[in-house]
């Protein structure tokens, strides 16, 4: 009994250390320590041995007992390890065949884009492009402008003011500017004629928002110095610029008008894009969009900024960018270009 006891724990122990994987390992484990198993039964003998034998016999019979559970508790945690570090393995597999995720990486907003288009048409035709201070003073944004104080045409413009009272400024005279008109006197000042200019900027004004108009919206303002300019100058460069921006296709319209800077004023009106000139809320039911308020310098501004209104003439001419953009996308709402959700932006 003895030599069949070490001859079960040899097969044992060697049959245990070549199984790899669990089912294996439990089924040996039945299959020599089950109810029925091989060492079970024969344990079950040493009863019948003679009384003298049996402690022996016994002792010998649980190492044997004892050392095939070690190697199958061993053999357990080896196989643990081998599936883990394959698991590992599995995970870090690169496969190539998958398409690969396109990073998200954004892009520039339509109010950037149309801005930059403005800015490359007004290049090719010889504007240069300026910038300039949103906070303005009052006689940037008004007095050299030809509008006095008391104008009355101040009372369009519904003027934000700064809250200088802590400062030295005289009441009044620091503003959020109201048209991008102001950088007229500041550049004209520095620069003698012919000049070709063009500034983009936002704008402020105390405005009831709706789905055309904002209190804080964009301007490209644009003007051009020179001896002996002409109001056909104007209708051409207006022709040109907004055909190459919206389309060769486009209608447009000239009216009279009147702002304080220029004479004669003149108003362009683009056919509406977002209903084709059927008429709808952001047109105001007439087919026509005001895009581009234009005109011929007055004289009194030129001459306030030092020129010699005798032998200069210009044209001035403001974009309203907003609308731009939103005829160019046939967008029915100003307020959608401030909007930050993600599935308008997306879009563009
Ligand atoms: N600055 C005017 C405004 O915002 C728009 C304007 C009209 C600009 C006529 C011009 C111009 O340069 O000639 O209401």
């Amino acid at each position: 009994m003895e030599e069949e006891l070490i001859q079960i724990k040899n097969t044992a122990v060697s049959l245990i250390l070549d199984i790899l994987d669990r089912k294996t390992l439990e089924e040996v484990k039945l299959q020599f320590l089950g109810r029925s198993g091989k060492l079970t039964l024969v344990i079950k003998e040493i009863a019948k041995l003679p009384k003298e034998d049996r402690p022996e016999v016994g002792r010998l019979a649980n190492e044997v007992k004892k050392a095939i559970e070690d190697t199958i508790a061993n053999q357990e945690l080896r196989i643990r390890q081998l599936t883990d570090q394959e698991s590992g393995e599995r995970k870090e597999k690169i496969d190539t065949s998958v398409p690969g995720i396109k990073p998200d990486i954004g892009h520039l907003h339509p109010m950037t884009q149309v801005l930059m288009d403005v800015v490359d048409v007004f290049k090719t035709i010889g504007f240069q492009v300026a910038d300039g201070p949103e906070i303005e003073t009052d006689y940037y944004n008004f007095e050299v402008l030809n509008i006095p104080k008391d104008h009355p045409s101040r009372d369009t413009q519904q003027t934000l003011f700064l809250d200088t009272r802590k400062s030295k400024v005289v009441p009044g005279e620091v503003i959020l500017r109201t048209q991008t008109s102001a950088m007229q006197g500041r550049i004209m000042e520095k620069i003698k004629p012919p000049v070709r200019a063009i500034v983009p900027g936002k704008n402020f004004r105390y405005e009831q928002v709706d789905a055309s108009h904002g209190f804080e919206f964009w301007q490209v303002e644009g003007f051009l110095v020179d001896t002996s300019v002409r109001l056909t100058d104007l209708f051409g460069t207006i022709d040109y610029v907004l055909r190459k921006l919206m389309g060769e296709g486009i209608k447009l319209k000239f009216a009279t008008t009147n702002f304080p800077f220029v004479e004669p004023g003149v108003d362009t009106y683009i056919q509406c894009t977002v209903c084709n000139g059927r008429g709808c809320s952001f047109c105001k039911q007439s087919g026509w969009s005001e895009i581009m308020p234009a005109g011929m310098i007055h004289p009194n501004v030129l001459k306030a900024v030092g020129y010699d209104s005798q032998k200069v003439t210009g044209f001035a001419f403001a974009i309203g960018l907003s609308r731009l953009v939103t005829l160019r996308y046939q967008m029915d709402d100003l307020r959608l270009l401030t909007n930050p959700d993600m599935r308008i932006l997306e879009q563009f």
